[in-house]
């Protein structure tokens, strides 16, 4: 997702069958909350948020993917935006697959099945009978439907090759993939005030009736390790990654032989609780408008917090897995040959060749994609790792010392943090 900052206020509304379904949701989150003594940690509001069947933004009717606020998606993702992002990666995966001899792919949370679609058809074209099996696990079952029509368009031969599933295998050798979906995974918030931590959550305002942020203590042995990686003792508002740490522990464990790469925007710890970061990384997207305002019309847009590649890595490790190496995208992208691919275009092709190199640039350039985004890759069973990175590898970068200098300088390109602002009604 490519972020342009707005604020909730201003965003478009909704029709009214939409606004009913968020209504909806509201009503199930303020009965949890009720059920739960009168407050909701957050990561169980993104959960209800994204989650709920029929309602959640991912597991309801939303447009979510495409490239404009016209299509009525929210934002756009590196495979939406061009088919060089599956083609590149497939310069990667085909090779691992031959290195661990194994024939597998496994997708996590494969959105629109955009990188599924293009990634079988250049596989079945540059490296037939490398992929026999392709198994996308998602939580959506309207995203499944979804998946399964552009993979009929993309690839048609290679439909009867893929599966989907609810639940992980036990044991799985091959590639993995998945594409921002550790971004997607639900946080917990914390706010430091005065020096002591408090965990952010979710209550009903008794006045309006509306959801509310409130504040809880927390018992100091209860906070999160996450936390001792925050310098100073200024007042700061973050998340810990507690799901997305589980996900990839899992990950790693059902992992046989073969490797796991995860794309998404993030920084390693040191830079993620950074001393100036102190309104932390929560993000919601709303017809390719993004704000800082997650309780504002639940279910009808997309709340996501940056990944902390260095919690990721650690999760990693510790169930197994080596890890192979961590950069930014663009590096990635650049060294899997992305401009290789390209140059299959014939540049005197004006109409293709011009939009094609434009959607690369997104995905390269260090305002849009580039720098923000990262891949890592972590797994068992290949003695050379993934060559990709024998070059680019900055996975020294994911050491946790905090970094507390404040005016440290930052090789992410990254704008300067927002604040998700104080406690509010909306
Ligand atoms: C931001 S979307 C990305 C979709 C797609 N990968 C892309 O790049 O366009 C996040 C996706 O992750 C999925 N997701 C989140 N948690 C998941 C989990 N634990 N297992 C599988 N999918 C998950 C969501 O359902 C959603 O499809």
């Amino acid at each position: 997702m490519i972020p342009s900052t707005q604020q909730a206020g201003s965003l478009p509304a909704p029709d009214p069958d939409a606004a009913a379904r968020s209504q909806r949701l509201v009503d199930a989150i303020a009965a949890d909350c009720a059920a739960a003594g009168g407050w909701l940690s957050f990561d169980r509001f993104m959960e209800r948020a994204l989650y709920t069947p029929g309602l959640g933004y991912y597991s309801g009717a939303n447009v979510k993917f495409g490239t404009s606020p016209r299509d009525g998606s929210d934002f756009v993702t590196a495979p939406e935006l061009s088919p060089f992002f599956a083609r590149t990666v497939a310069r990667v995966v085909a090779p691992a697959l031959a290195a661990s001899a194994t024939d597998e792919i496994l997708e996590f949370g494969a959105g629109s099945g955009r990188l599924a679609g293009d990634l079988l058809a250049v596989l079945d074209r540059d490296a037939p009978g490398r992929c026999r099996r392709y198994t996308v696990v998602e939580l959506s079952g309207e995203l499944r439907e979804r998946q399964r029509q552009t993979i009929a368009r993309l690839a048609p031969e290679a439909l009867s090759r893929v599966v989907w599933l609810d639940a992980l295998p036990p044991r799985f050798d091959g590639v993995v993939l998945g594409n921002e979906v550790l971004d997607a995974m639900p946080v917990r918030l914390f706010a430091r005030r005065e020096g002591v931590w408090q965990e952010r959550g979710i209550a009903v305002d008794a006045a309006s009736g509306r959801l509310a942020w409130q504040d809880r203590a927390v018992p100091a042995a209860d906070l999160p390790e996450q936390l001792q990686r925050v310098p100073g003792r200024h007042d700061y508002l973050t998340e810990t990654h507690e799901a997305a740490g589980g996900f990839v522990r899992t990950v790693a464990t059902m992992l046989g032989r073969g490797a796991a790469l995860l794309f998404d925007y993030g920084f390693p710890a040191r830079e993620y609780y950074h001393a100036q970061r102190d309104g932390g990384t929560l993000m919601c997207h709303y017809r390719h408008r993004s704000h800082d305002a997650p309780l504002f019309l639940p279910g009808l847009q997309d709340i996501t917090a940056h990944v902390d590649f260095t919690f990721v890595a650690e999760a990693a490790v510790a169930a197994g897995a080596s890890l192979y190496g961590y950069t930014s995208q663009a590096r990635f992208l650049l060294d899997a040959g992305i401009l290789d691919a390209l140059a299959a275009l014939d540049p005197s092709d004006a109409a293709r060749y011009l939009p094609a190199a434009n959607a690369v640039q997104k995905l390269l350039s260090e305002a849009e994609m580039g720098e923000l985004f990262k891949v890592i890759a972590f797994g068992k069973g290949l003695p050379d790792g993934l060559p990709v990175f024998d070059r680019g590898d900055r996975s020294w970068m994911l050491d946790a010392q905090p970094d507390d200098a404040a005016d440290d300088a930052s090789d992410d390109g990254e704008p300067a943090p927002r604040s998700p602002g104080d406690a509010h009604a909306v």
